[in-house]
C-alpha cells in the first residue's frame, strides 16, 4: 500500500532557505547586502559637528534581503532584515535614513526580534507618530507613510521586513524635508523633539 507520508515527502521540495530569526541572518538564497557607515550618512543626524568628529567608518546599520523577483515587479515581495548598532551621534540615536516608498501607496511589515527602539512613521501631511520596537513587536506600515527605525537601546536592534517588490525607495524627500520629529537622548532616556524648521533652499 502507498505510504501517504512517503509520497508527500517525494512530492514536496525543501528550497533550503533558512533564517536565523534572532541574528537576522539568512542562507540558502542569493542575498543582497548593504552596509551604512557614518560616512554614508551625511546630513542625516542633526548635530553636524558631532557627526564630523566621529570615525566615518563606524557602522551604523546593515541590511540583508532577498529579491526572488526583479525590483519593480508588480505583485512580488521582498524579505530582509536590518541590524542597527547601538550608538549616538551627539544626542541622536543611531537610526536608518528612512524613506517613503517610491510608489507611495505600497505598505510594509516590520517585526522586531532583538533590541529596543522606536519606529518613526510620518504621513505626507508631516504628521508623525511613534511605535515602540521590542522583541516580538509587529509593525504594519501603511502606504503613503515614511518610516525610520531608531535604536534607543545599548545593544543592536534587529528587525525583519517584508515589502512589495515594486515599492522602491524615495530617499530624496526625507533628505530634503526630514522627518518632523527626531528621537534624542535627554537625561538618559529617549525624547521626541520636533524637527527645527529647515532653511528654504533656493
Ligand atoms: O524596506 C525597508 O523599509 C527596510 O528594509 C529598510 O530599507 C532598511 O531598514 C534600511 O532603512 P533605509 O532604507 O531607510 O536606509
Ligand atoms: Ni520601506
Amino acid at each position: 500500500m502507498l505510504d501517504p507520508m512517503k509520497s508527500l515527502e517525494k512530492a514536496a521540495t525543501d528550497r533550503g532557505i533558512r533564517v536565523d530569526w534572532l541574528l537576522g541572518d539568512m542562507c540558502g538564497t542569493p542575498m543582497q547586502h548593504s552596509v551604512k557607515n557614518l560616512g554614508h550618512l551625511d546630513g542625516v543626524f542633526h548635530d553636524r559637528e558631532a557627526w564630523q568628529s566621529m570615525d566615518p567608518q563606524t557602522i551604523v546599520y546593515s541590511v540583508q534581503w532577498q529579491e526572488p523577483v526583479l525590483p519593480n515587479t508588480e505583485g512580488g515581495l521582498f524579505w530582509g532584515s536590518t541590524t542597527i548598532e547601538a550608538g549616538r551621534v551627539g544626542d541622536e540615536y543611531f537610526m536608518t535614513r528612512g524613506h517613503f516608498h517610491a510608489k507611495r501607496d505600497r505598505g510594509e511589515y516590520y517585526c522586531t526580534v532583538q533590541g529596543k527602539g522606536m519606529l518613526v512613521l510620518m504621513g505626507e501631511d508631516r504628521l508623525s507618530r511613534l511605535e515602540i520596537m521590542s522583541p516580538g513587536s509587529l509593525h504594519y506600515i501603511p502606504g503613503h507613510t515614511a518610516h525610520r527605525a531608531v535604536n534607543t537601546g545599548d545593544a543592536p536592534l534587529v528587525f525583519w521586513a517584508c515589502w512589495p517588490s515594486d515599492a522602491g525607495h524615495d530617499y530624496d524627500t526625507i533628505a530634503k524635508e526630514h522627518f518632523s520629529v527626531r528621537v534624542l537622548e535627554r537625561g538618559g532616556i529617549p525624547e521626541f523633539v520636533p524637527e527645527e524648521p529647515q532653511p528654504i533652499l533656493k
